[in-house]
């Protein structure tokens, strides 16, 4: 499975934990930046990412702020983009299994490295259920239709 990462400094060194765990997974990681703790602005790497995912180039995306807000919100705001903020296990599987979220958000400065790892793990081996789920879903893309405008 191809995984786009992302953060900005706030989730920097949590995202570089994420990286050395999925690659010694074997999982193929792509990182977006940030590339240091330098001050930048979280959006940047929620586009580049959630464009990547949105266009199916990575099967899913994972990104990293401070808080994980900032960088899920700005992720949402791309059509396809389903990016689920995430703080505890249950969430993690729930949202694969009933949202069909394709992008993780996680908050570096909330939870510690190891709840971080065993989430991103329950959420990459979790599978979408579908069924009565699917028109929810459906419903989530009719939103992004009305209100989408190419610029
Ligand atoms: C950066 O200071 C911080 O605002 C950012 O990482 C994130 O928490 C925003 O939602």
């Amino acid at each position: 499975m191809k995984i786009a990462l992302g953060s900005d400094h706030g989730g920097y060194k949590l995202k570089e934990v994420i990286k050395n765990h999925l690659s010694e997974k074997g999982f193929e990681i792509s990182d977006f930046g940030t590339d240091s703790t330098d001050s930048c602005d979280y959006p940047h790497f929620a586009q580049a990412v959630g464009e990547e995912v949105a266009k199916g180039t990575y099967e899913k995306g994972i990104l990293v702020c401070g808080t994980g807000v900032g960088i899920s919100i700005a992720a949402n705001k791309i059509p396809g983009v389903r990016c689920a903020l995430v703080g505890d296990c249950f969430t993690a599987e729930a949202t694969r299994q009933h949202n069909d979220s394709n992008v993780l958000a996680l908050g570096a400065r909330v939870i510690g490295d190891g709840l971080a790892l065993q989430i991103v793990d329950i959420w990459l081996r979790t599978e979408y259920e579908g069924g009565r789920h699917q028109q929810r879903v459906d419903l989530i893309t009719e939103i992004e239709k009305k209100y989408s405008k190419e610029v």
